[in-house]
C-alpha cells in the first residue's frame, strides 16, 4: 500500500480484515518493521478516537509518533494558489506539506469540509495538495469526504461479531443532531459497504429521510428506504450516523427528527440487532442512552478496533517503503 485515502485503496476487503484480526491476536509480531521510521499526525480539526488509536498502532509497530494539531500549535494554512497571502494565513500548505514531510517517512491527515461550498469540498482540494507536496506516503485520518480507517474498522467489527454463516444484513440508518455534520463518515462506510456487498460479504441498506440522499456515487448497489420501521426490518445490524444534507449541501433537517433516533422499541423490528456508532455520540439526541447502554451497543469494541485498522494499513504502508 501506497496511501490510503479510500476504499479503492484497500484491495481485497476479507484479506485486509483478516490482516488486522491476525494483529489484533499478536499486536507486538512486528514491532521492529517501524524501527527508525517517523509517523507524522497532522489535525485540523479535534479527535480522540483517531489521534489516540494510530499513536497506539504506531508505537506497536517500533515507529516513532510527532502529533501536530494546526490549529493549535501549528501556523494558520494558505491552501489557494496564487493568492497574495497578506491576510490571517501564515503559510502556504505547498512549503508547510513539503517540510512535514521532509521530516516523517509516513503522515496521517485529518482535514474537514467547509459545508459550504460543495463543489469545493468534493474535490478534496487541501487533501490532494498535501499529498502532492508532501511526497510521503500519506493516510486519510478523515478527509472532507471520506474516513477509510472509521470504515476499515467497522468491517473489522462486523466481522468478529457475525457467527453466522449467511451474509448479515446492515442497515445505514441516518440519526438527528443539532448541527450539520460532514457525510465523510456515512460516505465511507456506505462504499465500504458497497463495495463488500460485491464482494458477496454483506446485504446494505440506507435509511435517511428525503433530500438526505448521500452522494450517488459512494451509494452503489445499497437498497435506499425513506421509512425507518421498513429499513430496520430484520436487519443484523444498524450503523446510526447523522449527516447534513449533500443536496442541500450543509443543511440541516428542517422539522422534528426524533422519530428518527433509535430506541429500544426501534430494535424490535430487527433481528436482534447490534448497534454501531463512530463516536463521538450525543446521548439522546443522535441515539437513545437505552440503546448504548443494552447489550445491543457494540460501540466501544468498535471504537477498540481502531487500532487494529490503523496497524493493519500503517504495516502494509511500512512494507512498501
Ligand atoms: N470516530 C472518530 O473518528 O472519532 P474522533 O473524531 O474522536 O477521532
Amino acid at each position: 500500500m501506497k496511501k490510503f485515502f479510500s476504499v479503492s485503496d484497500a484491495g481485497n476487503l476479507s484479506n485486509l480484515v483478516d490482516k488486522a484480526l491476525d494483529i489484533k491476536s499478536n499486536p507486538f509480531a512486528h514491532k521492529h518493521l517501524g524501527e527508525n521510521k517517523m509517523l507524522g499526525l497532522v489535525f485540523l480539526n479535534p479527535s480522540l478516537r483517531t489521534r489516540m488509536s494510530t499513536q497506539i498502532a504506531a508505537v506497536n509497530l517500533g515507529m516513532d509518533v510527532i502529533v501536530m494539531n494546526m490549529g493549535q500549535d501549528g501556523w494558520a494554512l494558505e491552501t489557494k494558489d496564487g493568492v497574495v497571502m497578506n491576510g490571517d494565513t501564515v503559510e502556504h500548505v505547498k512549503e508547510a506539506a513539503a517540510v512535514m514531510g521532509s521530516y516523517c517517512d509516513v503522515i496521517g491527515l485529518r482535514s474537514f469540509p467547509s459545508l459550504k461550498d460543495k463543489v469545493q469540498d468534493y474535490s478534496e482540494d487541501f487533501f490532494n495538495k498535501f499529498n502532492a507536496y508532501c511526497k510521503v506516503p500519506l493516510v486519510s485520518l478523515e478527509s472532507a469526504t471520506r474516513h477509510p480507517l472509521q470504515s476499515l474498522t467497522d468491517l473489522i467489527t462486523i466481522r468478529e461479531t457475525w457467527k453466522s454463516d449467511k451474509k448479515p444484513k446492515i442497515l445505514l440508518a441516518w440519526a438527528p443532531h443539532i448541527k450539520a455534520l460532514p457525510q465523510a463518515v456515512p460516505n465511507s462506510f456506505s462504499e465500504w459497504m458497497c463495495k463488500a456487498q460485491e464482494e458477496n460479504l454483506v446485504d446494505f441498506q440506507i435509511a435517511q429521510p428525503e433530500g438526505f440522499e448521500l452522494a450517488p456515487s459512494f451509494t452503489q448497489g445499497a437498497s435506499i428506504y425513506y421509512d425507518l420501521q421498513e429499513g430496520l426490518k430484520d436487519v443484523d445490524y444498524v450503523y446510526v450516523k447523522n449527516w447534513s444534507s449533500y443536496e442541500n449541501y450543509g443543511e440541516l433537517y428542517q422539522g422534528d427528527a426524533s422519530p428518527w433516533m433509535i430506541d429500544l422499541e426501534h430494535l424490535k423490528a430487527t433481528n436482534n440487532a447490534k448497534v454501531m456508532h463512530c463516536l463521538p455520540v450525543r446521548r439522546d439526541v443522535v441515539l437513545a442512552s437505552e440503546v448504548l447502554d443494552s447489550d445491543h451497543s457494540i460501540v466501544i469494541q468498535e471504537a477498540g478496533n481502531r487500532v487494529w485498522a490503523a496497524q493493519a494499513v500503517l504495516k502494509s504502508i511500512l512494507e512498501n517503503i
